[in-house]
């Protein structure tokens, strides 16, 4: 027997039709609160491997791994019904073979029932796309500032500054898009590069740290709900202190606990009217 739902996902096709016609929306879930609040409103939700720095407070990405990526990913499927969920392939889970970047992939898709991965690399990267592609795996690349290569650029910073490095990048991107790539996240680049970039590509731009123009744009959801912890970086905006209502709210809860006010009877089982 089949089961039908009302609601039907957005198929990675149907993000690359939005070229030209309109914005793809998306943001970061790595968790089923925050994606069930997400879905209705986005195109595109990216379990993003960032879940290492906002969820697990560590110093980068580089130490999640493809299980607990899935693990983040299942929760994210199960709880939504109609954003198109992409996941991230973490550090060192896709670099090594064609085979390897094959088996992780397809094992967190089959674990959580995401509709396709994304994978950070440049040109170098492009034959595993191609053999990820060929083989069913939809890809969204990820070029410019990436922040799996924290140690090889020495830190976090802006790229395409420099003719050279704007060549590289652009190569970058048409490497992935000739391997059959979905789309390109383009993160911390030089603004007219992206733009450059999103003119030249036939398949969706996502800018983080890209430009206006860019085909659609990805931010981390901690970041625009003031629940980082810490200054938001430049390409994000704040629009909401939900950190605020929190403390708020828990302040409340300690003060009722510690005073008697909560819990009372009405809270209670068994309790005899
Ligand atoms: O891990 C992540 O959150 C990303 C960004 C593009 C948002 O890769």
């Amino acid at each position: 027997m089949s089961v039908h739902t009302d609601v039907k996902r957005i198929s990675v096709p149907q993000l690359m039709a939005y070229k030209g016609q309109k914005k793809i929306v998306s943001l970061t879930a790595y968790n089923a609160p925050i994606a069930r609040l997400l879905d209705e409103h986005l195109d595109m939700i990216l379990v993003g491997d960032s879940t290492a720095m906002v969820g697990y407070a560590l110093p980068n990405t580089l130490t999640i791994t493809a299980e607990q990526m899935a693990f983040h990913a299942a929760a994210v499927v199960r709880c939504t019904q109609r954003a198109c969920v992409i996941v991230d392939m973490p550090f060192g889970s896709y670099q090594e073979s064609l085979e390897q970047a094959f088996r992780n992939c397809a094992m967190a898709m089959a674990t959580s029932g995401c509709d396709g991965i994304k994978m950070e690399g440049g040109a170098a990267l492009a034959p595993t796309t191609r053999f990820l592609v060929e083989r069913g795996i939809p890809v969204l690349a990820h070029v410019g500032l990436m922040p799996q290569y924290v140690n090889t650029m020495g830190g976090f910073k802006a790229q395409g500054m420099t003719q050279e490095s704007a060549d590289r990048i652009l190569n970058d991107a048409l490497a992935h898009e000739q391997a059959g790539a979905f789309g390109v996240v383009l993160e911390g680049v030089a603004e007219g590069l992206a733009r450059h970039i999103t003119e030249k590509l036939s398949i969706p731009t996502i800018g983080i740290g890209g430009s206006p123009d860019c085909d659609g744009q990805v931010l981390v959801t901690e970041d625009i709900l003031g629940l980082s912890g810490a200054r938001i970086p430049k390409f994000a905006k704040q629009f909401a202190d939900v950190g605020a209502l929190i403390n708020q709210a828990v302040g409340q809860y300690a003060g009722d606990v510690r005073s008697g006010a909560f819990p009372t009877l009405d809270n209670c089982f068994g309790v005899k009217k």
